[in-house]
């Protein structure tokens, strides 16, 4: 456990533009900053930052929080793992409180897997660099390939020892459980229960996320070892902490130059990736010898719109990897293809090349991908009609699934032009193609969204004139919209002080009642509680908070808040109005200075309102049933329900047409 003033220190710490920029590039946009989102397939920037409040906010899919909040769901960690997280970042020691055993038991899991990965690195590369064999072996194998000692420090590039059970006898008298040896994939257990090196003899290259913590190795065979081993390498398996689809090799080293380069290059294996770093082209990664995921080119996304893809020079290769790169088109990548000459690979021709060469070469040899597949495909069919149809749409589907009309538009004049068609031909095609794909994605965005009933449609979608009253039975709660307005007060302005009681305390001065007391004890008046559950499990979880901290804060406790249901409420209510537009911005601010004291019982009211509404509806329709006839003492029942209910209606709509119901309520409560 991190005891609390960790956590304020932490919190306080944690700049919000600063985190995300761990992971995604972010452009300054007036007061805010602006970048792809990375919890959804985004195009165009709908990321917002707002440094002043600590916040990030997607417009497009809703995501949203604080720091800590952003770290749990970008790297997928529990709210401690993300405190730890932080604190590393900003050098903050932490001081953990001792943990019972049972604690100690619980303690996450896959950040032990992270400590034991850690800790393998580590090894690995003090054997590399100390151990007399790892240096005879591992280190000579890496200069026999040229690999100089800054470069083979920065991708921590290791060494495991020939001894089948180097690693799992040291892990052990480290303290290290077999249980995570095994999870993790760095061992596995023999029949007999004992544990075996996955890697034992290999050079090793560790696998980073793309903010730097190892989640698997690949393990090459020496040279001398090659002959006879039928696996070059050895990869760690897919575990709790290692999704081989979501990972880019190299991309923790890349992920600056491929912002300052604006453009990244894939390549196809570690050892490329760090030739040419060792040739000063930075803004490279490997997808480790398999062909992109969307995963990945979401990651990669987030850096650059501009990737280049290598290939060495054959043909036939060649041809089969252009298939999975429509994919890139789709998520709106800018792609260039560089062939490298014949026989080549980039580790090899970085290796021959001065970085200068290198990167001149890449200058004037990367060629934009359609041009380059149109070109590649008129090669082959030759003088053939027929199959000159089939290319054309061939490139057709690829152009049609560029999300960007403009972008589009230029392909289309550019592929005409070199398919020797009239552009009229192409579009046609590809309006086709596009309304193909289009009905295809609506069936699949229904099938996502059906089903989906419960879930509370953000506040953003509910619109201003959505009459309580007039509720459908399709809305599970008809009071959602008035009680997210009050819950919305809640957390803005939850500590704030809005009256005072009759009661005084020692100096005699009257003691005040906070937003939150209010609005708790003004429905409690009325027996009354929020429809939503969840709502009733913050107010409560507040109510025991607000007095155990002199600047307590609702929202800043809440967005920091452990449970996940209660930090993206407070994200989603703290956020939807003032980043949206200027327009809106202003409004707001006109908004909030509406006293708060009279904003907060008119929306009581209205709540009540609604709800006494409802019943009388509800009640009325007892009447409809026509057994009742036969029954006169429960319709009396039903009628003088329906009379207090009007009475208690009328009531409370006139306190609602007294514009200062706070003002009398005080002086209710101070007539002594
Ligand atoms: N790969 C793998 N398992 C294999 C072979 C390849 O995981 N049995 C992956 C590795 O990530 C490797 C990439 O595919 O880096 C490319 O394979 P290859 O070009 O054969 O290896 P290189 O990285 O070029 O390694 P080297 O130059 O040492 O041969
Ligand atoms: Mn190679």
């Amino acid at each position: 456990m991190i005891d609390h003033q960790t956590v304020e220190r932490i919190l306080d710490a944690a700049q919000i533009v600063d985190v995300v920029s761990e992971f995604v590039n972010l452009r300054k946009a007036g007061v805010n900053y602006k970048g792809l989102c990375p919890f959804h397939d985004d195009k165009d920037p709908s990321l917002v930052v707002s440094p002043a409040k600590g916040l990030y906010k997607c417009f497009s899919c809703g995501h949203g929080g604080n720091a800590v909040r952003f770290v749990m769901e970008h790297e997928q960690l529990s709210y401690p793992e993300a405190l730890r997280w932080l604190a590393r970042k900003y050098h903050i020691e932490i001081r953990e409180k001792e943990l019972t055993s049972e604690e100690k038991q619980l303690q996450d899991e896959r950040e032990s897997m992270f400590v034991v990965n850690e800790w393998a690195c580590k090894y690995f590369q003090d054997i590399l660099q100390n151990d007399v064999d790892g240096r005879a072996i591992g280190m000579t194998y890496f200069r026999s390939r040229g690999f100089r000692d800054d470069i083979i420090k920065k991708f921590q590039l290791g060494y495991s020892p020939s001894d089948k059970y180097a690693l799992s006898k040291e892990a052990k008298r480290k303290g290290f459980k077999d249980k995570y040896l095994i999870a993790t994939g760095l061992c596995y257990q023999k029949e007999d229960g004992t544990l075996h090196d996955r890697f034992y003899g290999r050079a090793i290259f560790p696998i980073h996320t793309v903010s730097g913590k190892v989640v698997a190795f690949g393990g090459r065979v020496l040279d001398t070892a090659t002959k006879g081993v039928d696996r070059k390498y050895v990869n760690s398996p897919e575990s709790d902490i290692y999704n081989k689809s979501r990972e880019l090799y190299g991309l923790f080293q890349a992920k600056q130059a491929i912002i300052r380069e604006e453009q990244c290059f894939l390549v196809e294996g570690y050892t490329d990736v760090i030739s040419m770093h060792q040739s000063g082209i930075e803004n490279v990664v490997s997808s480790s010898g398999t062909s992109l995921t969307t995963g990945q080119i979401r990651l990669l996304h987030r850096f650059t719109n501009n990737i280049t893809l290598l290939y060495d020079g054959d043909a036939a290769g060649i041809k089969a990897s252009l298939r999975g790169t429509n994919m890139l088109l789709e998520e709106g990548m800018n792609i260039k293809i560089l062939l490298l000459p014949d026989g080549e690979d980039p580790d090899s021709f970085a290796r021959k090349h001065t970085a200068k060469e290198f990167q001149n070469y890449i200058k004037s040899n990367q060629v934009d991908f359609i041009h380059f597949k149109t070109e590649l495909l008129l090669d082959e069919i030759g003088n053939d009609p027929l199959k000159k149809a089939s290319l054309i749409r061939d490139v057709v589907e690829s152009i049609a699934v560029i999300p960007d009309e403009i972008i589009r538009s230029v392909y289309i004049k550019e592929s005409a032009k070199q398919l020797n068609t009239e552009e009229r031909v192409l579009l046609n095609e590809i309006n086709k193609i596009r309304k193909q794909n289009k009905e295809k994605s609506q069936t699949a965005v229904q099938d996502i969204t059906e089903g989906n009933g419960n879930s509370i449609p953000p506040l953003n979608t509910i619109e201003e004139g959505d009459k309580v009253s007039s509720f459908s039975t399709e809305q599970p709660n008809p009071f959602y919209r008035t009680e997210t307005l009050i819950m919305q007060e809640i957390i803005r302005h939850g500590e704030h002080h809005i009256a005072e009681t009759d009661e005084v305390d020692e100096n005699g001065n009257p003691k005040p009642i906070s937003v939150l007391e209010y609005i708790l004890m003004d429905l409690q008046q009325d027996n009354l509680m929020f429809h939503t559950q969840l709502y009733n499990e913050i107010a409560e979880d507040l109510l025991e908070h607000l007095h155990q901290s002199e600047n307590f804060s609702t929202q800043k406790y809440l967005l920091a808040h452990p449970d996940g249901r209660f930090n993206k409420l407070a994200a989603e209510l703290s956020t939807d109005r003032y980043l949206i537009s200027k327009i809106y911005e202003k409004a707001e601010k006109q908004k909030q200075e509406e006293n708060i004291s009279e904003r907060i019982p008119h929306l009581l009211i209205d709540l009540k309102l609604a709800v006494i509404e409802k019943q009388l509806k509800d009640t009325k329709n007892k009447l409809l049933d026509p057994s009742l006839k036969e029954k006169p003492e429960q319709l009396k029942v039903i009628l003088k329900e329906i009379q207090n209910l009007s009475a208690a209606k009328k009531t409370i709509a006139q306190r609602a047409g007294d514009r200062s119901v706070l003002a009398s309520k005080r002086n209710y409560n101070s007539t002594r």
